[in-house]
């Protein structure tokens, strides 16, 4: 066993797929809100032979955030962090959308770039759904992008005209998440250590199998048909995206955003099924 820590927040079905990937021989930290969950994939990765430590922790709170780093630091070197916790419209409000998914996000990236070791990289998960929104202007971008992240909820842009919905604060809190990940990749880079952020299409996890049984299943076929893979997406393609970009092979790529959508981004935009536009 190596020095070496790897940080994933969000013991979902996305960060497992990652983390087995990418943390073998190293100290992998496991941070959620749900204990349930930490200790279900605490159990599945010892049983495989990862050395897993867990820590009860929400990203919405900058203390907790805190608690986080400070566990990680304790136990090593900061190579690698995966932020895969979120919520998404179905399951929360928006006003928790924008409270974990953005600002949480954005506290996590500017935490961890205090602490990161050189060489070090990291990936937020973000979506498709914030490639579905139009261009921002550049001011809005860069307000996203730059704002204090303590003021971030504040922004006109992100008040109750603009986010109507839990899906209008999912998609604004992902297209931020890719902004941030630019910005913050600015001060990760004085400590040696890359950030990039991946945008996955429909991944099959418990939550889009709930999705395929429920009333909105037949559309969601009908789109999955379109697709150049007939089907959606699933957690270890994202993890081999992750994989590579954590790499050394990929020392030469940070601040970017990779959608990894089947190609569905691409047809909201400029193709003829309606059904991958509702
Ligand atoms: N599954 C998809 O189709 C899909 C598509 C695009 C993007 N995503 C994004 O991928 C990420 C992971 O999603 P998943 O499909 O693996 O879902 P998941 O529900 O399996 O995992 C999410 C995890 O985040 C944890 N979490 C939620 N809020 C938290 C908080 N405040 N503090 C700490 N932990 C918290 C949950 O307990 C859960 O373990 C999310 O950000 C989601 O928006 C998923």
């Amino acid at each position: 066993m190596n020095n070496e820590v790897v940080v994933l927040f969000g013991a979902g079905a996305i960060g497992e797929a990652i983390v087995r990937r990418v943390s073998a021989g190293r100290k992998l930290l496991l941070a959620d809100y749900s204990e349930d969950k930490l200790a279900e994939m605490k159990q599945k990765l010892s049983e495989a032979g990862f050395s897993v430590e867990t820590i009860k922790a929400d990203l919405s709170s900058r203390t907790s955030i805190k608690e986080v780093v400070a566990k990680a630091q304790s136990l090593g070197d900061i190579m690698g962090l995966v932020n895969a916790a979120g919520v998404s419209p179905s399951q929360a409000s928006a006003e928790q959308v924008l409270k974990v998914d953005l600002y949480g996000t954005s506290v996590l990236l500017e935490e961890f770039g205090k602490v990161m070791a050189a060489g070090g990289s990291g990936i937020v998960i973000s979506s498709q759904s914030g490639h579905r929104l139009p261009g921002l202007s550049v001011e809005d971008n860069k307000s996203l992008a730059m704002t204090p992240t303590e003021e971030l909820l504040d922004l006109p842009i992100l008040q109750e005209d603009v986010i109507t919905d839990s899906l209008a604060a999912y998609q604004y809190a992902k297209r931020t998440n890719v902004l941030r990940v630019a910005a913050e990749s600015v001060n990760w880079q004085k400590r040696g250590a890359r950030i990039n952020a991946i945008s996955p299409g429909i991944i099959m996890t418990p939550l889009a199998l709930d999705e395929l049984n429920g009333p909105r299943g037949d559309g969601y076929r009908k789109m999955f048909d379109s697709m150049v893979t007939k089907r959606p997406g699933t957690p270890d393609e994202i993890a081999s995206l992750a994989e590579l970009l954590m790499d050394r092979r990929s020392a030469f790529i940070t601040g970017s955003d990779f959608l990894a959508d089947g190609g569905i981004t691409a047809q909201y935009w400029y193709g003829d099924v309606d059904e991958v536009r509702n």
